[in-house]
């Protein structure tokens, strides 16, 4: 009885897969590729094979470099867990992750889009926050700071009962996971806007701050004279369903460094317009200066998903 009838597989006659030379790898690795039944998985890990291939003979990759690779990668592995996603910072930090976020939305990559990469620090379950509330859970420096957002279908109608998740790292450069400073959810919140597509709340005005860089990310931007900066911003993430979830940030229009976010998420369309607020302040508390943003996003129809949540 042969093999197969014993596994009870069926036997089909495959090409041999033994190698001759450098130049028979590729297509054979293909070969043994192509039977796998799911169709998108066999499109993706062939043209994934076929790039890296391409890519080893491209820079004649040396057995070090491989190496150092292979390093790199358990590295990032080994850095990742419940409240720091090193792999969504490494696909972030080369430009992958804002490249995917284009090629997907906006009409699949035809036409302008709030959209922006999601980053490492989204959390599910933010304390769900009525209009008009603060996301300042616990002493937070900077300028006051009161957002007035609006969400509207392609057509320009506003759209009611969207769950809308903020949230922001302090002025002092961390997000409250990262700073035991900070109360549990501080400057995150979760709104859903009322029958004029609206949200409001108050925070601070965000500030500039550095991606982590004490593991591979870090070493890679030491070795390429980046600076790890990325302009302030506020995050959002939109839901509702029958639209696609509308993941995006706005960004202080007068950053240092709007010009060369180390992950490359700044779009033309993000820049928000951060006013310095006069007269009396909207709240008793506040002082001068104190700032205001209103900014309209458009939600495409769509699935309505979460993407995992990078840390819990
Ligand atoms: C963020 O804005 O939260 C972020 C995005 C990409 C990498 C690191 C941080
Ligand atoms: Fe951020």
């Amino acid at each position: 009885m042969s093999a197969s009838a014993v596994l009870g597989t069926t036997e089909t006659k495959h090409p041999s897969h033994i190698i001759d030379d450098q130049g028979a790898v590729t297509d054979i690795v293909l070969d043994a590729m192509s039977r796998a039944p799911n169709p998108r998985l066999r499109e993706v890990m062939a043209a994934f094979v076929r790039h890296m291939h391409a890519f080893a003979r491209e820079v004649r990759l040396t057995e070090d470099e491989f190496e150092l690779g292979i390093d790199v990668l358990n590295r990032i592995g080994q850095a990742t867990n419940d409240t720091h996603n090193e792999g969504i910072l490494f696909s972030d930090a080369i430009g992958f992750s804002t490249l995917v976020c284009l090629l997907n939305n906006g009409q699949n990559g035809a036409t302008e889009t709030a959209a922006a990469l999601l980053g490492p620090f989204w959390r599910m379950n933010s304390p769900e926050t009525e209009n008009g509330g603060s996301i300042i859970r616990s002493e937070t420096p900077g300028p006051a700071l009161f957002a007035d957002c609006r969400i509207t279908d392609p057509g320009g109608q506003p759209l009611a009962d969207v769950e809308v998740d903020v949230w922001q790292a302090s002025p002092v450069g961390l997000y409250e996971n990262q700073d035991p400073a900070q109360a549990e959810m501080n400057l995150r919140g979760k709104f859903r806007t009322d029958a004029d597509g609206r949200i409001r709340f108050r925070s601070v005005k965000p500030a500039g701050y550095p991606v982590p860089t004490d593991g591979p990310v870090g070493d890679l931007l030491r070795a390429q004279e980046r600076h790890p900066y990325r302009p302030a911003h506020l995050h959002f993430l939109a839901y509702k369903p029958g639209f696609k979830t509308l993941i995006t940030q706005v960004f202080v229009d007068d950053d240092q460094h709007l010009e060369s976010d180390v992950v490359f998420g700044v779009t033309r369309h993000l820049i928000g317009d951060f006013q310095e607020g006069t007269g009396t302040a909207p709240a008793r508390d506040v002082s001068a200066p104190w700032y205001r943003l209103n900014y309209a996003f458009v939600m495409e129809k769509g699935e309505a998903k979460l993407p995992i949540p990078p840390i819990r």
